[in-house]
């Protein structure tokens, strides 16, 4: 499957098929392989806890509205986004001065000051962002082995943050149901059309 082909294949699935597991190697080919994904300043702000058990499943149920494809699903990944990753700055500009991609360290400097410095809405968005674009990788590697995922937003932090014990410089970004489905999903909901998103060197606020 081609990475268009995957794109194209790729649906939310709201309900898993129980008697197809997705086991632990398959997961964590599945995460070494979308986190080659880029992230703001290389700071690698994921961190993962996967979620099999019973137990999980249920406090990651009530603290989602009760979404029902977490109890089918195989696996769920409480994506967590790393608020303070700038703080851990300097081992990946060694990294990248030891790589030759910069002369010196002038970067260490504007990360923590000039670019997320004291600016917890940066830090917060930068978390959110780096760790989003990961995600989409994710669904189409999934995809791609014939896995299937569906993302969820639609939880209670800070339930989900009590109930796994997550530490305060972390936040539950997303989660993600992970497993195969059960019947295929109707057909795909709609995408606006290019001329309705696409302006062309400046927004045209007559089609805003
Ligand atoms: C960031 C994000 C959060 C989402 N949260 C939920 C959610 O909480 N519950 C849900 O049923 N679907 C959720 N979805 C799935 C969307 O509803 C779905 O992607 C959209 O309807 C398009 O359908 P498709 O993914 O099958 O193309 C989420 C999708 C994204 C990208």
């Amino acid at each position: 499957m081609t990475v268009t082909e995957a794109i194209r294949a790729r649906r939310s699935v709201h309900s898993y098929d129980p008697s197809r597991p997705v086991s632990d190697e398959q997961l964590r080919e599945l995460i070494e392989l979308s986190t080659l994904a880029p992230s703001s300043f290389n700071l690698n702000h994921w961190r993962f806890i996967v979620v099999r058990s019973e137990q999980g499943k249920r406090a990651l149920h009530e603290a989602s509205l009760n979404q029902r494809h977490i109890l089918s699903a195989s696996a769920v990944l409480i994506v967590l986004g790393k608020i303070d990753a700038h703080e851990d700055v300097g081992r990946f500009v060694d990294d990248w001065i030891g790589k030759g991609y910069y002369p010196d360290d002038s970067h260490l400097g504007k990360v923590s000051s000039e670019f997320y410095g004291l600016n917890p809405t940066v830090q917060r968005d930068e978390a959110i962002r780096s760790t989003s674009i990961m995600i989409g990788m994710m669904m189409l590697a999934a995809k791609e082995r014939g896995i299937d995922t569906a993302a969820i937003i639609g939880f209670r932090p800070p339930e989900i943050v009590e109930a796994f014990d997550i530490p305060d410089n972390y936040m539950p970004v997303m989660l993600l149901t992970v497993g195969h489905e059960l019947k295929p999903p109707p057909e795909r909901v709609i995408r606006l059309g290019y001329d309705e998103i696409v302006h062309v060197e400046r927004f045209d606020r007559g089609r805003g």
